[in-house]
């Protein structure tokens, strides 16, 4: 049996790091067309960076929660018996690997990585980025970038998800509004391809009825309790 787990914001959020749509969300406070585009990066780089570094600043001095561990355990636990974890995230914090995740696929990439616009060249990243930035490969200043998709790019690797969404028996949704494409279109997807689907969320999202059960409350119990319900059966 294979699972695919999709997560979102909600998982990170008992840990400190904030959701995007929820009252308080982080696109309440920050206008994304203005941060988090290609268009913006090219007219205010400074003001870009400024936004990717002070979420990079929270997120190393973040810590996994329960539901974070509770995955990291499922991928285990799967594995012992033959089946498989595909996880998959929206999210472009390192707190499923740091919770012990082996796999996991950053759809919308991770903060805690730069990558060169002149050269290509991916790196691990976790100071504070800026124009006057030289590149540690190609040496040249004003091509780093957070290795981040923004809105209007790819997300990385679809041919490896949907893969795993075409061979998946049970299909997870956790802590996403379902509102951002390709992933919010992952349960119709998945449903199409006749597989289980589950949403866990603190509430019901705007796409729950797409799913076939729902678990409803904070990441950080529902998530455990339905690992707990998996690695039973
Ligand atoms: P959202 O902020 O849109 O949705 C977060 C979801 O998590 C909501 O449905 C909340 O109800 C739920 N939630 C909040 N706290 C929770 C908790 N403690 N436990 C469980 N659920 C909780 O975030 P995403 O769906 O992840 O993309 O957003 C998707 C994409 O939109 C992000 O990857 C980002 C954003 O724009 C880019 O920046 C490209």
């Amino acid at each position: 049996m294979t699972i695919f787990v999709l997560t979102g914001a909600g998982v990170s959020a008992e840990s400190g790091l904030g959701t995007f749509r929820d009252k308080d969300g982080l696109w309440s406070r920050f206008d994304p067309m203005k941060l988090a585009t290609p268009e913006a990066f090219a007219h205010s780089p400074d003001e870009v960076h400024a936004f990717y570094n002070m979420r990079r600043q929270n997120l190393l001095s973040a810590e996994p929660n329960a539901a974070h561990r509770a995955l990291a355990h499922l991928e285990v636990g799967l594995a012992e018996r033959g089946d498989r974890l595909f996880l998959c995230t929206q999210n472009i914090d390192d707190l499923h690997e740091r919770a012990g995740s082996q796999r996991v696929v950053h759809m919308h990439g991770e903060l805690l990585k730069a990558r060169c616009t002149a050269c290509g060249e991916t790196m691990p990243w976790r100071q504070d980025l800026g124009v006057e930035v030289p590149c540690p490969s190609c040496r040249r200043s004003g091509g780093l970038r957070p290795h981040v998709v923004w809105f209007g790019e790819m997300p990385l690797e679809m041919d490896a998800i949907d893969d795993a969404l075409r061979e998946a028996d049970l299909f997870v949704a956790i802590g996403t509004s379902g509102s951002v494409y390709p992933a919010a279109g992952f349960v119709s997807e998945a449903r199409r391809h006749g597989i289980r689907t589950w949403e866990i969320n603190l509430e019901p999202s705007d796409n729950a009825r797409q799913f076939d059960e729902g678990r409803y409350g904070p990441a950080s119990e529902a998530v455990p309790a339905w690992v707990e319900h998996i690695l039973m059966r």
